[in-house]
């Protein structure tokens, strides 16, 4: 394939903010990554931050694929003084201008895929030989005539490069983040130095008091009441405006798809309607970057464990995108079962069950009930807390303790016998999240002896009962504990748009929706979506963990686009 002589992209930068033009074109794919190439040849050299993002917007609708999956219709917006150095360099027109479109989920589906592994090849451009001298004082840019850029030479390009691509420049840019994939209805507005310009939540607090649980059908009703309101008080109280915005993350999953849906219509509408690059977000991986947030020298490799209502997860995460998980629930997670304990002890569950429990926990007796430590025979780190819950229900009916009558109204006896199985639970939930992560420190150091580091986040991160035995347990094995303040393991919309900066800066991201998309568009939600592979000596002897429906794990994800 030819070869690009960056000399030859020579372009005029308007000083003010420029007209754009739009054109639309029928590509074939392998030129879409030759126009890549150009754009981020422009991307990564233009001064004023503000413009790199409207330089190409490449606009897929919903017609995009031909019958044959051969071309692509590509909508793009672009300075006009760029058009003739593109047509020089015969990236445009690439036109087919009589392909017949369709429009079926199938290819919806096939244009996401492809797309996305476009979007992540472009990681591979961050790592060839580009020096640049851009002339800010003046209108024009010159890419300098000692670098070219061969276009079929971006798979041979190394892994490593890829993984650790250093960003051209970084000009403090802005991501709005947003989550939904549970109960919380959050937005978070975050700039690229780590700087939280806002933090908003609005918790399902109420629902989950009266069913006990998060019921999906309500969840999606009560997300989709308040998104709005939520997101427009994110940008508003971090004094900005959609158009301020150089991004928008969202979370794709895992999750409930009801409730992932109502976050990424919004966010793909604002993405749509203001031009925006589009990030889809792992909702664990965000729990756990978060802390590079928080911990500004947390370096790569490090053990994480993530603990919340839907998840139980130890992974190593060796870097951006490449994570090991060491273990994971075979059934419930230690959040579910703090929350089941609580509403069978009759706690307030306005707050959730765990903040409930560890309360109470603190007036009780931990040895007063026995129970038995999880999986002690199992010697890997998967978790289990469906045996926990049933041996607390049954403690919890021995002791007649009536759940209807709320702690607040119980006798003093009463009291003290719940908070004693409270803090036995504690005790016991707790103690199979030492003995694994024991057991992970071990597994980890030998892949990677580097690690300094053992990040716990997620709800239950938040319980300081937690926080002091697993820092126990990290400093005997001569690693040091991280965890993010409370506010930011339980769930937000800050970790979303830290996860979108750190994967922005990589190039890892989708570009801006249609501004109007229909009705039956079928999003691209992943609920049930690991993280990584799971570690070949690790694997459960246990009841074997649920494979059926799951999506290909984010790092065997951009594995494969870096590859291609
Ligand atoms: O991460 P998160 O906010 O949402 C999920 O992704 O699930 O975690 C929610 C879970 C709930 O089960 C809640 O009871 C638990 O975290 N949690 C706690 C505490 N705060 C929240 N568990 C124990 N102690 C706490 N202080
Ligand atoms: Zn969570």
């Amino acid at each position: 394939m030819a070869s690009i002589g960056a000399s030859e992209l020579v372009c005029s930068l308007p000083p003010h903010r420029p007209e754009l033009s739009r054109i639309t074109t029928v590509v074939a794919p392998s030129a879409v990554d030759r126009l890549y190439a150009a754009s981020t040849l422009a991307f990564s050299q233009f001064p004023g931050g503000g413009l790199q993002t409207k330089i190409f917007s490449w606009i897929f609708g919903p017609n995009s694929l031909s019958k044959n999956g051969t071309f692509l219709l590509v909508q793009l917006q672009l300075w006009p003084l760029l058009v003739p150095n593109l047509v020089k360099l015969g990236l445009l027109p690439l036109c087919q201008s009589s392909v017949e479109l369709e429009a079926d989920k199938q290819c919806q589906w096939l244009l996401h895929r492809h797309f996305r592994a476009l979007t992540f090849s472009r990681n591979l451009l961050f790592s060839l030989p580009i020096s640049a001298e851009p002339n800010s004082n003046s209108s024009r840019t010159i890419f300098s005539s000692s670098s070219s850029l061969s276009c079929s030479s971006y798979s041979n390009s190394s892994v490593k490069e890829l993984q650790n691509p250093t960003p051209k420049r970084d000009n403090h840019f802005v991501i709005l983040g947003i989550e939904t994939s549970c109960d919380d209805t959050a937005a978070a507005v975050v700039r690229s130095n780590g700087e939280i310009l806002s933090q908003v939540v609005s918790s399902q607090a109420d629902l989950l008091a009266k069913y006990g649980g998060v019921a999906p059908k309500m969840a999606e009703e009560a997300h989709s009441q308040v998104i709005d309101q939520v997101v427009q008080e994110a940008l508003d109280n971090a004094y900005m405006t959609e158009k301020d915005l150089t991004a928008v993350a969202v979370t794709i999953g895992p999750g409930l798809s009801l409730c992932l849906r109502v976050g990424v219509q919004k966010a793909r509408q604002i993405a749509g309607s203001f031009k925006l690059p589009i990030i889809g977000i792992h909702h664990m991986e965000a729990h756990a970057l978060v802390a590079r947030l928080t911990e500004k020298d947390l370096q790569f490799p490090f053990i994480a464990l993530l603990i919340s209502g839907g998840h139980n997860l130890l992974i190593l995460a060796r870097d951006l995108g490449q994570y090991v998980q060491l273990g994971t629930t075979i059934d419930d997670a230690i959040g579910e079962a703090y929350d089941k304990t609580a509403k069978w002890l009759g706690l307030d569950l306005r707050r959730s069950g765990g903040p409930a429990i560890e309360e109470l926990a603190k007036e009780g007796n931990a040895k007063s009930v026995n129970f038995s430590v999880p999986m002690k025979q199992h010697k890997d780190c998967n978790f289990s807390y469906a045996g926990l819950k049933t041996q607390v229900r049954l403690a919890i009916e021995s002791k007649k303790i009536d759940a209807k009558i709320p702690i607040s109204s119980a006798s003093k006896e009463d009291r003290l016998a719940r908070a004693d199985i409270a803090a036995a639970f504690q005790r016991i939930a707790v103690l199979h999240l030492e003995e694994r992560c024991e057991r992970a420190i071990q597994w980890a150091l030998k892949m990677e002896p580097s690690i300094r580091h053992l990040i716990i986040s997620g709800g239950v991160a938040s319980n300081h009962y937690v926080r002091s035995r697993l820092d126990m347990v990290v400093k005997k094995n001569g690693l040091q504990l991280v965890c993010p303040p409370p506010r930011l393991c339980t769930d937000n919309g800050v970790m979303v748009a830290w996860t979108g900066i750190e994967h922005f800066r990589m190039g890892r991201y989708d570009p801006p929706p249609p501004v109007e998309e229909p009705e039956n568009f079928v999003y691209d939600l992943r609920p049930r979506w690991p993280l990584g592979e799971e570690y070949a000596e690790g694997r459960s002897d246990a009841r074997s963990i649920r494979r059926a429906r799951l999506h290909p794990s984010l790092t065997s994800i951009i594995q494969a686009s870096s590859q291609q």
